[in-house]
């Protein structure tokens, strides 16, 4: 079958997003794929923030995160980016297929475009780094030197595997068949899990919902979730509550169809922010020591990684040799 691929940037500590967009659904999915690779985009965190502290910290919070949540690295290729060169090599060759107005069109890249025109900068690109612009280069070649088709990623990512597409496509199209077109996993239900304050969940703002936190902050992080002032005995739309998009994202159907009872009933607000502590509580709690665990056994981690990247060294040299075949550098007595 298929060979699942999915990256985490190492810019912050894992939240539910991530595990709810990517690991969780990585990890469901790897008894039926042929190959799995799941690694640490740290070069990719260069473009969100440049603080080497926090890269670093946030490299082993999320392999620890990763190896907690189940990901048994006998069974999976688990590496850093940053480790397998080729990837880089590859970055530059196809930059020269990608036209720079597919980049042009980046969501990423837009954005902070507006960002600028909405402050009146006159100058579009102020401030944006090279590293931006390239972004969805950098992650078309993560994901072409392993020939992965299956990407397990929160609807965010969906534009880049679509560029991943298209740039794949092009290269196929000039040198010659060489790159499997690999296809976006997205979740139906829980496309896009949201922040505390409704916006996306993301590690850039602080909206976010620690994956692995003390019970206690758990608690406090979910009571922090935005709701309306309903008061208790008053129904609940289930309709843009933020709140219930949680359960869907956690729930099993059964247990959604008796929260919509709940909301409709009119349980408080802080009722249902308790029966929501349970439900994650519940999920992440069996994770939650091994991942402290490994937060406190470093070597571990980074023998575990250095294992990985041993064997996808080798399938990324082998990939790249037929890449350069088809671009034409090879040895010069190679026919
Ligand atoms: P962040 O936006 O916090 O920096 P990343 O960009 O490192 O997170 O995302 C890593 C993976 O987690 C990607 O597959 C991304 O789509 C997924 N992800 C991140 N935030 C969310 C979210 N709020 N809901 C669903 N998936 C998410
Ligand atoms: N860019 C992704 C993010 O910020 C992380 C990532 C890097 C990735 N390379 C990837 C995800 C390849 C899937 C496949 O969320």
């Amino acid at each position: 079958m298929s060979s699942i691929l999915t990256g985490i940037t190492t810019s912050g500590t894992p939240h539910l997003g991530n595990y709810v967009g990517a690991i969780k659904p990585s990890l469901g999915k790897i008894k039926e794929s042929q190959k799995s690779f799941l690694f640490l985009a740290d070069y990719h965190s260069l473009i969100k923030q440049q603080d080497p502290e926090l890269t670093h910290k946030s490299s082993l919070e999320i392999a620890s995160a990763w190896l907690a949540c189940g990901l048994d690295p006998k069974k999976t290729f688990f590496y850093r980016q940053s480790r397998v060169p080729q990837i880089m090599e590859l970055n530059w060759i196809l930059s020269n297929t990608t036209s720079k107005g597919l980049l042009n069109r980046a969501h990423a890249y837009k954005a902070a475009q507006d960002l600028n025109a909405e402050k009146k900068i006159k100058d579009l690109d102020k401030g944006i780094t090279a590293g931006l612009f390239n972004y969805p280069v950098l992650m078309a070649a993560d994901i072409l030197i392993f020939d992965a088709d299956f990407i397990p990623v929160g609807s965010d990512q969906k534009q880049h595997i679509e560029m991943t597409r298209d740039i794949a496509l092009r290269f196929n199209h000039i040198y010659g068949e060489i790159f499997t077109i690999p296809q976006a996993h997205i979740s139906k239900s829980i496309p896009l899990l949201l922040g505390t304050d409704g916006r996306k969940m993301s590690k850039s703002y602080k909206n976010y919902i620690e994956l692995f936190s003390d019970e206690k902050t758990l608690k406090k992080s979910i009571n922090k979730i935005v709701t309306d002032s309903l008061l208790p005995g008053e129904p609940k739309e289930t309709n843009n509550s933020i709140l219930y998009s949680y359960f869907k994202a956690f729930a099993s159907k059964d247990l959604l169809k008796e929260v919509e009872i709940m909301f409709s009933e009119g349980k408080g607000w802080g009722e249902l922010k308790n029966e929501l502590f349970i439900l994650i509580n519940t999920e992440l709690e069996s994770f939650r020591n091994k991942y402290f665990f490994y937060l406190e056994n470093q070597k571990t981690v980074e023998s575990i990684l250095i294992d990985g990247e041993k064997q996808v060294l080798t399938i990324a040299e082998k990939k790249l040799v037929e890449i350069r075949k088809k671009i034409g550098i090879r040895s010069l007595d190679e026919k």
